[in-house]
């Protein structure tokens, strides 16, 4: 390790992992399909009304630091939309807390809580970097697992058996609606899942950055509407419902008045102290985008609209190919399809991903990345020309190395 430290070496995001390569590809003139980066702002103009706030706050000076619990006028918009949204009462003083993204709540997450063998569940398929920040804390995962054969619900078995031995879990992490399965967890299953977070003590997060992006008939339910007195965190931001990754503005929620909560909140304060401030006029820009409620749903409803539209023509595209078979998502922009390993001749889904975009030009992200090996997740936020191009140049690679 030389003058590196141990966990240093779990760094890392394996959805840019072949970032390299492929610019490699176009600046040699290819034409590349990327189907790896769940950004929607280079799919989606960010919302002009939301832009228009950011040249507001900048123009009228908004360029210091901000006070490290988050800009007044984010803390009260994120309040005043989960009384809309979830009728939620949240204190604005001590229950939000805002963070330069998701990341950056998960990072704090992560400090306040992990100390060198302690652990914190959570389920497979799950989101690049939850494992990462985990084990550079010093932190070890106990797997719990969503069931593809069950539309990727929450294996409740499963998940009991795993938390029954098991000692010094320091939170539970589910995802919904789910990057990398784009599904979303039903109420009844997020009760059970309060059950046994409540029989073992365990502090439960929900990570819910793609909560109005459910189609499909989908209903979303957000955790803090059912662990009503029991600890639990949620993490959220504008990336995605707001169409605005590189603003770089999240917030974390911690609405429980009982001991825990109250020391987490106290923990994640001081880190938040020690990295001064989020971006503040991006703080403006997102507490309009929030607050704008008519202009919000004109541009949410046009992207969810597109984004169903395009994933099930993805799903479509997927099942009709005898390499792969995907469950049907009803949330966020992404499918991962498990690939018939027996009849294509790759030893597995990393070897897939990297001859899929050296000799086929699509870019995707291997499963095992996400704790699903033999699967790829593929982002369905291109248009359906595009995705259609993507998928048919798949299929080709498939048949060309048909086993
Ligand atoms: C489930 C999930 N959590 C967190 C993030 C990161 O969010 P942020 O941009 O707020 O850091 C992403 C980004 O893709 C995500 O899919």
């Amino acid at each position: 390790m030389g003058i590196f430290s141990e966990a240093s070496g779990h760094a890392g995001n394996p959805v840019e992992e072949q970032d390299k390569i492929a610019k490699e590809l176009i600046d040699r003139g290819r034409k590349v399909i990327k189907l790896s980066r769940g950004d929607p702002a280079v799919y989606f103009k960010t919302p002009k009304y939301i832009i228009d706030a950011y040249i507001k706050a900048l123009k009228e000076g908004k360029s210091q630091y901000e006070y490290f619990y988050g800009a007044q006028e984010l803390r009260e918009a994120v309040a005043k939309r989960y009384r809309r949204m979830y009728g939620l009462n949240l204190d604005v003083e001590e229950d939000i807390i805002a963070t330069n993204g998701v990341s950056e709540s998960l990072i704090f997450l992560n400090s306040v809580l992990m100390n060198k063998g302690d652990r914190a569940v959570m389920f497979r398929p799950f989101y690049t970097l939850y494992e990462g920040l985990l084990e550079i804390n010093h932190g070890r995962a106990i797997y719990g697992s969503y069931d593809e054969g069950d539309g990727w619900a929450i294996d409740l078995d499963h998940l009991k058996k795993a938390l029954k031995n098991s000692k010094r879990i320091k939170y539970m992490l589910i995802t919904n609606p789910n990057n990398p399965t784009g599904t979303v967890l039903n109420r009844k299953m997020i009760e059970e899942v309060v059950d046994i977070a409540n029989d073992n003590d365990i502090m439960l997060v929900s990570d819910e950055i793609y909560d109005e992006i459910v189609f499909n008939g989908a209903t979303f339910t957000s955790l803090a509407q059912i662990a009503k007195g029991t600890k639990h965190v949620i993490l959220n931001g504008a990336s995605k419902n707001f169409d605005s990754p590189g603003f770089r503005i999240g917030f974390m929620i911690v609405p429980g008045k009982d001991k825990i909560s109250k020391e987490f909140k106290e923990r994640v304060v001081k880190y938040a102290q020690m990295r001064l401030s989020v971006n503040t006029p991006a703080q403006y820009a997102v507490a309009e985008g929030m607050n704008n409620i008519k202009e919000h749903k004109r541009s949410i409803d046009h992207m969810v609209r597109e984004i169903a539209d395009r994933t099930n023509f993805t799903y479509k595209m997927i099942n009709e190919s005898r390499y792969m078979e995907a469950v049907r998502p009803n949330g966020a922009f992404y499918i991962l399809p498990k690939l018939n390993i027996r009849d294509i001749n790759v030893k597995d889904d990393t070897e897939f991903a990297k001859r899929l975009l050296l000799e086929a030009n699509v870019q995707v992200t291997r499963g095992s990345g996400f704790g699903s090996k033999n699967h790829i997740r593929i982002v369905t936020l291109p248009d359906k020309k595009t995705i259609g191009e993507a998928m048919d140049r798949i299929e080709r690679f498939c048949r060309k190395n048909n086993r």
